[in-house]
């Protein structure tokens, strides 16, 4: 079933109204291979109808289920390594300098947001990070709020059980049973890490109200997805939801060049990261 360039248009326009994914004309293949299970599945005959049901659905189920459908929830374990090495040697010996000159003798609090956590291996990879850096956690107050706008992801997130094969894709094998333990044939990520990670349903491209302020923020492999208009309110948002010395973490292949001047970009270890910069000039 081939979508026609008005269908496409249509849902192209709705799509970005729920989430801001962008679907240009290039990207008619993705509209068919990923909603077509669902226009067949509700018994339609074409793109339009999905379109029109999904509007005067008063639930919103339907347009969850198109959201769920379109955006790409590509992650893995400790994906692309560095920022989870940048995390363990500058980012988090840094924050416990600061917590321990604040307080010597503790609580500790850290709070990180794995902004678009997709099914939660980001989250679970900075918990499992933190744990091997820090063995005794009983001083720290630690909480890793994973957010994403799929109903699903969020969902997997929170079950916190992957198949072998999920693991297989960058965790180190000697280290699963030190933070997984088997359950029904999957591995769920083991009760420590677990317990510091919540999951929410969250549009990143709402009011970022409610959520408190972060010492680090992960935002990866999302805004690529994004207008650059949308790209730019999304990241003076997040600067603006950052403790005073927080950090930014962005995807490997993104940059801030040409969308904001809040942050400044640091380099370390072959990691790239950002912190706020003092003026709040945005271009
Ligand atoms: C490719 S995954 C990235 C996962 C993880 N951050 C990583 O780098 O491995 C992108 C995620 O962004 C989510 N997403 C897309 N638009 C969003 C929005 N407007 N608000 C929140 N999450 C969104 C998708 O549901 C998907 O799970």
């Amino acid at each position: 079933m081939q979508v026609t360039p008005e269908e496409l248009k249509l849902i192209a326009d709705y799509v970005k109204s729920l989430c801001g994914v962008v679907l240009d004309s290039s990207k008619a293949y993705l509209v068919e291979s990923r909603l077509r299970p669902l226009v067949q599945e509700l018994g339609l005959s074409n793109y339009r109808e999905l379109y029109f049901k999904a509007k005067s659905d008063a639930t919103g189920r339907l347009s969850n289920r198109i959201v769920d459908a379109i955006t790409t929830q590509e992650t893995s374990f400790f994906r692309d390594q560095s920022p989870f090495e940048l995390l363990k040697h500058k980012l988090l010996p840094e924050h416990a300098d600061r917590c321990a000159k604040a307080s010597p003798l503790g609580p500790y609090s850290l709070n990180i947001w794995s902004a678009a956590s997709s099914t939660g291996q980001e989250a679970y990879s900075i918990g499992i990070s933190i744990k091997q850096v820090y063995q005794d956690l009983s001083k720290w107050r630690i909480r890793i709020l994973g957010t994403d706008i799929s109903d699903a992801a969020v969902a997997e997130a929170s079950y916190a059980r992957y198949s072998q094969l999920a693991l297989e894709r960058g965790f180190p094998r000697e280290q699963i049973n030190t933070y997984f333990k088997p359950v029904d044939g999957m591995w769920q990520v083991n009760d420590e890490i677990r317990a510091m990670a919540t999951f929410r349903k969250f549009n990143l491209l709402g009011p970022l109200t409610g959520l408190g302020r972060f010492d680090i923020i992960y935002c990866r492999n999302v805004a690529i997805y994004f207008s650059p208009e949308n790209r730019r309110t999304l990241f003076n948002n997040l600067a603006d939801q950052l403790n005073p010395d927080g950090y930014l973490v962005i995807g490997s292949t993104e940059s801030l060049l040409g969308i904001t001047e809040r942050f400044k970009r640091l380099e370390y270890l072959n990691s790239i990261c950002y912190r706020v910069t003092n003026s709040a000039q945005v271009i």
